[in-house]
């Protein structure tokens, strides 16, 4: 059975407008007709577009945020100083917890969205940290207390030696005890996973419709295909952002079994995508959204 979720996050009302075809303006209280079938599109990859990206992903942060702080209190004693994010993408999280007065840095593949990351912060007076690195191959001058990676970043390493890799180089950069937190969606063996998922934003006159669905599954190379689109809307333009992407898929099991045998690292604690310190999850075989707490032996 096929599973669809539409997250309402933000503007609900607005959004169920949207897909009904029409927009309730509600500054003007004016009904603006709009044509979904007229959207001109471009195939390009949703990380070249950190603006929009950003907008998507970056209006509601505040819950991840609050968990990072959360985990340093209650897993560091505070103590954390150095905060890193391998594939850290526009600095959204990186930028919320510099904000926070954290000592931060990142890497991510995407130059547009290193740049994108660095200007916010030049423009908040802010030292820019980030840089233009592979996150399976990196070299960094200081150590981190805590690391993460969170939405799947981590599902772009697409082969086990990539992960593998990536895995003894964030030990090599992790002070003894420090923690890294992966948050991914696993695969439920037990259960049919997510097949597609919507959700909008909006900040000022910029409105992006998210669409997310699954092209290919294939357990056997543990590799999964997704479809993302992004619909762009301004008063003035209207277009519309075509992607794919290819992720490594991963049950608990196999996570489990990758964190063992990478000998650096234990699972210290499980949560799920509520971010909610007071309440742990147990991760098993119907798990789908899952942060995992690494920490360094
Ligand atoms: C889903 S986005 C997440 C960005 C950011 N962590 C966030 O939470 O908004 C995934 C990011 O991973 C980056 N990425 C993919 N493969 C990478 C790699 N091997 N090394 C570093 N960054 C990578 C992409 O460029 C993209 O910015």
């Amino acid at each position: 059975m096929k599973r669809h979720v539409e997250r309402f996050g933000i503007k609900d009302q607005w959004f169920v407008a949207l897909k009904h075809g029409k927009k309730h303006d509600r500054k003007s209280s004016r009904r603006v007709r709009y044509k979904e079938a007229t959207l001109e599109t471009v195939n390009e990859s949703i990380y070249d577009h950190p603006k929009y990206y950003d907008l998507v992903f970056g209006t509601d942060c505040a819950a991840e945020l609050k968990f990072i702080s959360h985990v340093n209190e209650h897993f560091l004693n505070s103590k954390a100083k150095h905060l890193f994010e391998p594939a850290c993408g526009t600095g959204r999280l990186l930028y919320g917890l510099a904000k926070r007065g954290f000592n931060v840095a990142g890497i991510d593949l995407n130059e547009k969205a290193v740049e994108f990351s660095n200007a916010r912060f030049k423009r908040h007076g802010l030292k820019p940290t980030a840089s233009v690195a592979d996150m399976s191959d990196f070299t960094s001058p200081r150590k981190f207390d805590l690391a993460f990676n969170t939405i799947n970043s981590f599902r772009h390493l697409t082969s086990a030696p990539l992960a593998k890799k990536h895995l003894n180089c964030m030990a090599a950069h992790a002070k003894r005890g420090s923690l890294y937190l992966i948050g991914l969606h696993l695969t439920p063996t037990a259960t049919d996973p997510m097949d597609e998922e919507s959700w909008a934003a909006r900040r000022g006159h910029l409105s992006v419709l998210t669409n997310m669905w699954t092209v290919e599954r294939n357990p056997q190379k543990r590799l999964e295909r997704f479809g993302i689109r992004f619909d762009v809307y301004t008063p003035t333009n209207q277009f519309r952002i075509e992607d794919e992407l290819c992720m490594r898929s991963y049950t608990d099991k196999q996570f489990a079994k990758l964190i063992r045998d990478s000998n650096d690292w234990e699972i210290a604690e499980t949560f799920d995508f509520a971010y909610n310190i007071n309440r742990p999850v147990e991760v098993d075989d119907s798990s789908e959204d899952v942060i995992y707490v690494l920490r360094k032996k």
